[in-house]
């Protein structure tokens, strides 16, 4: 099966990295790479090899770990198309349905998922019944979704969550580019203020812990777009909502300004 090591670097942007690999053969993948040195001696300590290094998008805080880390280990970039120019040391482009990795039944597949940027690729990990992860980049965060102020189009994130994310299984566990738990919490208490889960889920809640689109449903926002909790607070806040995606853009505009 494929391995996942998630890197939390404690930098104010609290960005993860993600090392992928096979205990049998030693072949691992680095997911956004933000401190080289850190993913090194992860890679180290498990005996792995980095064969690859896999941007989600072309963010600094996603690829800064990129030219040191090929450097060190000969691995080969990808990345979206329309990031050719914006990647550093970009080798491969990569495009929906495309596979990276697989080990025995297990793969790592490409879904192309604009929003956050137009060159957004999140990454899945399959096996030939269901998809077991998603490493979501700055698509999809717990208890909220990516912003759209570098480079991306609300309106296109929508699709992308409501076509791609909303389809996820509820086991499906969720490996995003930052830990915005807290602050995403907040927000959701803010704006759902009748969610009995989140109060149960918060008192149990471990830093960094790894959440399940099951648990996302429950408690992001974005996803509860058509409860009465989310629906009532816009009202009260005067929130011109009419159709499922106005909702979504009001929740966006609001949490971009809070
Ligand atoms: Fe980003």
């Amino acid at each position: 099966m494929i391995e996942i090591l998630p890197i939390f670097t404690n930098s104010p942007l609290r960005n993860f990295s993600y090392l992928v690999y096979s205990n049998r053969t030693g072949e691992a993948y680095c997911i956004d790479p933000f401190d080289a040195k850190g993913v090194l001696g992860y890679a180290r300590k498990l005996g792995i090899k980095i064969k690859g290094i896999l941007n989600t998008h072309e963010h600094g805080d996603h690829t800064q770990g990129n030219l040191e880390l090929k450097e060190e280990t000969k691995a080969i970039i990808y990345g979206h198309k329309d990031a050719k120019h914006k990647i550093p040391g970009l080798d491969q482009i990569l495009k929906e349905g495309d596979i990276v990795f697989s080990v025995e039944e297990e793969s790592l597949a490409v879904w192309d998922t604009p929003g956050h940027t137009f060159s957004h690729l999140s990454f899945v990990r399959k096996n030939p019944k269901t998809v077991l992860g998603i490493f979501s980049g700055d698509t999809l965060f717990n208890v909220g979704v990516g912003n759209c102020f570098r480079g991306g189009e609300p309106n296109v994130l929508y699709d992308t969550i409501r076509s791609r994310y909303e389809t996820l299984p509820d086991s499906c566990l969720l490996y995003p580019g930052h830990d915005y738990w807290e602050n995403n919490l907040k927000f959701a208490e803010h704006i759902d203020p009748e969610n009995k889960f989140r109060e149960e889920f918060q008192t149990s809640l471990q830093p960094y812990q790894v959440s399940e689109m099951g648990i996302e449903k429950k408690l992001n926002p974005f996803f509860r777009r058509t409860t009465s909790s989310v629906k009532n607070r816009l009202e009260e806040l005067q929130e011109k909502i009419s159709d499922d995606r106005s909702v979504f853009l009001t929740l966006r505009k609001l949490r971009d300004n809070w």
